[in-house]
Formats: structure tokens, sequence, C-alpha cells
């Protein structure tokens, strides 16, 4: 087990603490449910014939939408209005710069379907790995946000199987497809380390670490952290790239 992995979830029990802390992070992963991904669905609608897939890509759709509402109602349960969303904290905007600004052009060949599922790939598996983390965090606060993580987890698993059965199904082959996502991995790592950065200087900024000790404790660490970054790959990147060697 490495530093990281026994620092993280300290390091967020402590943001998490207060309800201005559970709200931000709440707030932010609706935006991230159901702002960003919404235009790749229907764009990718529009290139599927095949009715199975299709409905696939609704279903997937409708989930994200509902993930989105039921986020928002845990933010109101916080009690905290967290305000509008600071531009750097939009974790899907700075995945967007990365790829070329893939988000905002049309897709035009089955290429174009196979890279939007191979981004919804790796958004949905940063996607179990941080919800995983938050989860017995919040359930200490509230049972019903506890509750929608385990609904959220349990369709993002689904979600991970549409992504790959489209993605494979508008590869023009499985060599093509896996270095696209490995490499697509890497981009999505390097956004998240850029906006695990933002967020913690917002943080700062907003006083949400109250508790005097830890907070200096962690502004040490952070710093320290930015001097040595390390790419913060994915459980999924991690076993591709140790098998590729
Ligand atoms: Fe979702
Ligand atoms: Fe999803």
């Amino acid at each position: 087990m490495n530093l990281k992995k026994i620092l993280t979830p300290l390091f967020m029990e402590e943001m998490l603490r207060p309800p201005k802390g559970r709200a931000n992070l709440l707030a932010q992963i609706a935006d991230a449910e159901d702002n960003g991904e919404a235009k790749i669905f229907d764009d990718v609608l529009s290139k599927v014939d095949d009715p199975k897939l299709q409905k696939m890509i609704q279903r997937h759709r409708d989930d994200e939408v509902r993930h989105g509402q039921l986020f928002r109602e845990c933010v109101a349960r916080t009690g905290v209005d967290p305000g509008p969303m600071p531009p750097e904290l939009r974790a899907l905007d700075r995945i967007d710069r990365k790829v070329g600004g893939f988000f905002s052009r049309k897709i035009e060949d089955e290429r174009g379907v196979m890279i939007a599922y191979l981004i919804l790939q790796v958004i949905e598996e940063r996607a179990l790995e941080q919800f995983a983390l938050y989860l017995p965090i919040f359930a200490r606060y509230d049972a019903r946000t506890a509750e929608v993580f385990r609904e959220v987890i349990a369709d993002e698993e689904r979600h991970l199987k549409y992504c790959e059965a489209i993605s494979r199904r508008y590869a023009p082959d499985e060599d093509t497809r896996v270095a696209e996502l490995n490499r697509l991995r890497l981009l999505e790592a390097s956004a998240h380390l850029e906006t695990e950065q933002a967020n913690t200087d917002y943080a700062f900024a907003q006083g949400i670490f109250e508790r005097p000790v830890p907070r200096i404790f962690w502004q040490t660490m952070t710093q320290w952290g930015k001097k040595s970054p390390i790419l913060p790959l994915t459980p999924q990147a991690r076993a591709a790239f140790a098998q590729a060697g």
C-alpha cells in the first residue's frame, strides 16, 4: 500500500467534515453527472443505428441525468448553498481540453463513436474509484447520501459495460481500441491531478479546513505533493499498464 492510498481517505475525511465541504463536493459531482456528457449521448445516438445499442445509450443518458438530480438533493440536505461552481473545478472541462475539445466537436464517423465511448469509459472508471472513497465518509453524516452513492456505483458499473460494448463495436480493431483507451487513461489521470490540486486550493481558500492543526498538516502535505506529483492512475489504468509492461 503506498502513502497516497493511506493519506487520501484521511485528507477527504478532513475536507468533508464541515457541511460546506460536503456541499461543495456533492455539487461538483452533480455538475459532472448531468452537465458534461449529455451532448455526447445525443450526438452518438445520431450515428448509431443498432436498436440494442441505441437502448444502451438512452438508458445511460437517462441514468446520468437522474444521478445529477440525486446528487443535487444530497447537496440540499447539507443545508449549505455551495454557490456558483468555479470553472477550475469542472473536471470534464479539463478532460475536454486534454482531448482537444472533443466534446464540442460533432461526431463524424465510427471512430468518433469509439473515442466518445472510450472517453466516457475513463470517466466512469474514475467515478467508480472516487465514489468508493466517498461512500464510507458520507455514510457518517447522511444515510440517504450513502445510499445514493451505492445506487450510483451500481449504475456506473453497468455503464462501464456499455462503454466497452459500444467502443468495441465501433473500433476498427482491438489493438486500436486498447491503444486509444490507454492514451485516454493517461490524459484523464493528468486532468484529474490538476482538478485535485484546484480543489485543494479552493478548499483552503474557502476555509474548509477548519481545525488549525490538520490544516497546517494538509497544507504542508499538499505543497510537498505539488513538488513531486504522482500521476493518479485509476485501478483499471494501473492494471492495463502493468500488463503492458
Ligand atoms: Fe453517473
Ligand atoms: Fe455513468
